[in-house]
């Protein structure tokens, strides 16, 4: 299985990071795709793509971030972008969700920020990796006035949430959706209307994609520690027992559908 979103890049990996890569491998987890969330993250990203076979870069700045950029962030995004083992741009997108330790950023920027990631995007012809939370109005309203811009596929949501009428219409503009080990958790999430596994069942299988976001959404049993990648195999197997396949079936066709939307090799 391969993890098509994760941090390897922070802090929270700094002392036992190849150790983390190690178990992923015995997990049989082919693939990790780190994703930035500004500069310096994305920076990061990229020199881990270079020390390590396996594991890829997708580079961006993430809404939570918009307000504290450099002057020529584009141009060093752009920069960073065009490095080999780049596979996509994110991760970008608008987020109107209050956390405890991040408040919300100003909406303008954010959907300033966005639409120059999806310009850097065409020009580069790579893929997006979309942020949304309790944005999807929003976000859509954007990817619609930019369908131009986007590339066939656009890219993906990342760890997926909302309603399965905003699922139809991000899967109508072509888009894979990510998720996560949040799924795991039983309820619906604040804010929500719509339980995620009511989301998976909606869903095609064709246009799924694990993904992990280590350090956080770590799934049950393990909730409450460090997530790390080799835990995708968590995602899908609970994603198998929705759609009851077998874990074989949900390894194969999110492998490929993975290699639809992100150009890595050696997987
Ligand atoms: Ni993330």
């Amino acid at each position: 299985m391969i993890d098509v979103h994760c941090h390897l890049n922070f802090q929270a990996f700094e002392k036992d990071r190849d150790a983390v890569i190690k178990r992923a491998v015995k997990a049989e987890v082919t693939a990790i795709i780190n994703t930035g969330t500004k500069i310096d993250s994305s920076a990061k990203a990229v020199k881990l793509g270079e020390q390590y076979d396996n594991l890829y870069a997708i580079v961006g700045i993430h809404p939570h971030h918009v307000d504290k950029l450099e002057k020529d962030w584009e141009q060093k995004l752009e920069d960073l972008a065009r490095k080999p083992k780049v596979v996509g741009i994110g991760e970008c997108g608008i987020d109107y969700y209050a956390y405890p330790s991040n408040g919300i950023t100003d909406p303008n920027k954010q959907k300033d920020v966005f639409i120059k990631q999806i310009q850097i995007a065409n020009r580069l012809k790579l893929p997006l990796q979309i942020h949304n939370r309790h944005a999807g109005k929003d976000i859509l309203d954007i990817l619609l006035r930019h369908t131009s811009y986007l590339l066939n596929p656009p890219g993906m949501f990342h760890c997926f949430s909302g309603d399965v009428e905003f699922l139809k219409k991000v899967l109508d503009l072509g888009f894979y959706i990510g998720f996560d080990g949040n799924i795991t958790y039983k309820g619906i999430a604040r804010g929500e209307t719509t339980s995620l596994k009511d989301l998976i069942s909606y869903c095609p299988l064709d246009r799924i994609l694990l993904e992990t976001d280590s350090p956080y959404l770590t799934p049950i049993p393990h909730r409450g520690k460090r997530n790390e990648p080799q835990y995708v195999i968590l995602v899908g197997e609970f994603i198998a027992h929705i759609k009851g396949v077998l874990k074989d079936v949900i390894k194969e066709q999110t492998t490929r559908n993975t290699m639809s939307v992100f150009a890595l090799r050696n997987v």
